[in-house]
């Protein structure tokens, strides 16, 4: 499980996006950036934030500490403006937060990533379909002088299809992705050597314990996924099968 925090004051919205996340203050006096599940789009949101986010750590790739923040009902009922009170008493309970990286930017460009740093996470954002990290909307911080990655609720959208069918890993696997228009996409070469090494570090077993991170009561069932196992199982089941199959997904393709 991840670490669950509780939520002592709202500072601030941040209004850049489209989720209305907000800034946070928590028992632990952490600042976190938190994903409201009363946002709006949901809680599978907040599911793929935690999995393409650990699966980034599981890489090295830079990423902020994730932490259940716990809302209660006194927040909302304290807050003067009426868009965020209404957000905050949709939110009571469970909400996703991000370690909050002050002082970060924005990526621009103007402190370009190396080769290095960027094809770990165009293979990332290439294998968890990941479309949100585009000049238009790069979700990448500089901190320390390094990108981190943020802004995961749009991958794998799969999961939106599990309310009228049946899950399906194998269509998944083969679901191309384009990485004409991604921020980092001018900087990588040919990604085969990157795809062996990291696919190597997700081993089943660390691809069912990132899903085994997921709050049960974010794990949305119905007829096709009658239990929380049930849609843990579907998850890993997609995630290992576009590992292992990457040659319609693989920026460049694979040989
Ligand atoms: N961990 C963080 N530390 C500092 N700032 C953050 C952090 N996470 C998000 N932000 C800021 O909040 C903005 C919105 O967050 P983001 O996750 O991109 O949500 P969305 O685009 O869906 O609104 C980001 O562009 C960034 O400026
Ligand atoms: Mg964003």
């Amino acid at each position: 499980m991840l670490e669950t925090v509780t939520a002592t004051r709202f500072a601030v919205p941040l209004r850049e996006g489209g989720s209305l996340p907000g800034l946070v203050e928590a028992d632990d006096l952490g600042m976190y950036v938190v994903k409201f599940r009363g946002a709006g789009q949901g809680l599978k949101v907040l599911v793929a934030e935690v999995l393409v986010g650990e699966i980034a750590r599981a890489l090295d790739i830079p990423v902020p500490r994730l932490a259940v923040v716990d809302l209660p009902r006194d927040i909302a009922r304290y807050e003067a403006d009426e868009e965020v009170q209404d957000l905050l008493t949709a939110s009571v309970g469970t909400n996703l937060g991000l370690d909050y990286l002050p002082g970060s930017f924005g990526y621009d460009g103007s402190r370009p990533a190396t080769a290095e740093q960027a094809a770990p996470i165009v293979w990332l954002d290439a294998y968890t379909a990941n479309i949100d990290r585009t000049w238009a909307n790069p979700n990448l911080l500089v901190w320390g002088g390094r990108p981190w990655v943020i802004d995961h609720g749009a991958a794998l959208y799969f999961h939106h299809s599990w309310a009228r069918r049946a899950p399906d890993a194998e269509r998944f696997s083969a679901q191309p992705f384009d990485a004409s228009d991604h921020v980092l996409g001018d900087l990588i070469g040919d990604l085969t050597s990157t795809h062996e090494t990291l696919a190597a570090v997700l081993t089943d077993e660390v691809l069912t314990g990132i899903v085994d991170l997921v709050p049960d009561a974010w794990l949305e069932t119905g007829e096709h996924l009658p239990s929380p196992q049930s849609v843990r199982q579907a998850y890993v089941a997609h995630l290992t099968a576009r590992r292992d199959h990457p040659a319609a997904w693989l920026p460049g393709g694979h040989p």
